[in-house]
């Protein structure tokens, strides 16, 4: 017996879109059990995910093993379904990590990595999941071109509106194409957020995070409160608020000593919401014997 513990994701950090991530403190856990006749995986996260072999999990790891002994699995997780923090991608590396463990397949971190792109469709969400801390990612010919990199010192404050969106949704409203200006523009907005970010400058960091041309512009009438918690971040010193992933969880990073203050003041302003107080996890996926 085992577990698999895998972190909850936040893609993009505004401009950093389908490229940026960050490993964040809430987990997927696996308890892997005995062979059994047929595959089981127990959870109390409603009817709507499956127990069986068609769950994302088993078919991740069959797709990659399909030989592989059917077994029981408990699963718990702390990472909401459609909301921005990485859920599907948890799954999806949770499976990989199923496969290599079950199978013996000694996956490097870059064969999952390259696995977990080419399920998922982007490397944002994945990366971090499997390395921990923040990532930066492109895929060029079907190949991703990663580094990770330490994430400086931070209190992440996420604010989950109850309603959920699908990515699908969320990328609906976007826009085919930028005008050439706007491209540049946004481009070099993200360059210079990632190197604030590697340079350890979380002010300069914070402030970039804000001024994404992407998909803030695009998403923010299915996000209302983005617009919203980003202003009450201003009134209380926060370095920057982005829109996670694809939504609709919203992301603020501040200083530790003014995390408690701002949850209580996100918690009474923003209604239908879940307020929470997290860190960044330094650790991808984990075997846990
Ligand atoms: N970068 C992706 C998006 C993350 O924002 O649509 C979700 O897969």
């Amino acid at each position: 017996m085992f577990d698999i513990r895998v972190p909850a994701t936040s893609a993009n950090l505004g401009p950093g879109f389908d490229s940026l991530g960050l490993a964040v403190s809430l987990y997927l856990t696996l308890t892997v059990k005995e062979e059994a006749d047929e595959w089981e995986i127990l959870h109390d996260l409603g009817a709507g995910i499956p127990t069986d072999k068609t769950n994302l999990i088993i078919e991740t790891a069959l797709s990659l093993a399909p030989n592989m002994a059917p077994r029981k699995i408990t699963m718990t997780s702390e990472v909401p379904a459609a909301r921005g923090l990485g859920s599907s991608s948890a799954a999806i590396v949770a499976g990989i990590e199923l496969a290599n463990q079950c199978a013996d397949l000694q996956l490097s971190i870059d064969d999952k990595i390259q696995i977990a792109t080419r399920i998922e469709g982007h490397p944002d969400n994945v990366t971090p999941a499997i390395t921990g801390d923040f990532t930066v990612g492109t895929v060029l010919d079907s190949k991703v071109y990663w580094t990770k990199a330490s994430f400086p010192e931070v209190a992440l404050v996420v604010t989950i509106p109850e309603k959920e969106l699908l990515t699908k949704e969320s990328r609906a409203v976007l826009p085919d194409s930028l005008p050439f200006k706007e491209a540049v523009k946004g481009s070099s907005i993200s360059n210079m957020l990632v190197a604030a970010v590697f340079s350890g400058d979380i002010e300069k960091a914070g402030a970039l995070m804000e001024q994404d041309v992407f998909h803030e512009p695009y998403r923010g009438t299915l996000v209302p409160e983005l617009s919203q918690v980003r202003e009450l971040g201003h009134e209380m010193g926060a370095y920057g608020t982005y829109l996670s992933g694809a939504g609709t969880t919203i992301l603020t990073m501040i200083h530790p000593e003014k995390a408690e203050a701002f949850v209580a003041a996100a918690k009474a302003a923003v209604k239908d919401s879940e307020v929470k107080l997290l860190h960044v996890e330094k650790n991808g996926v984990q075997v846990i014997k």
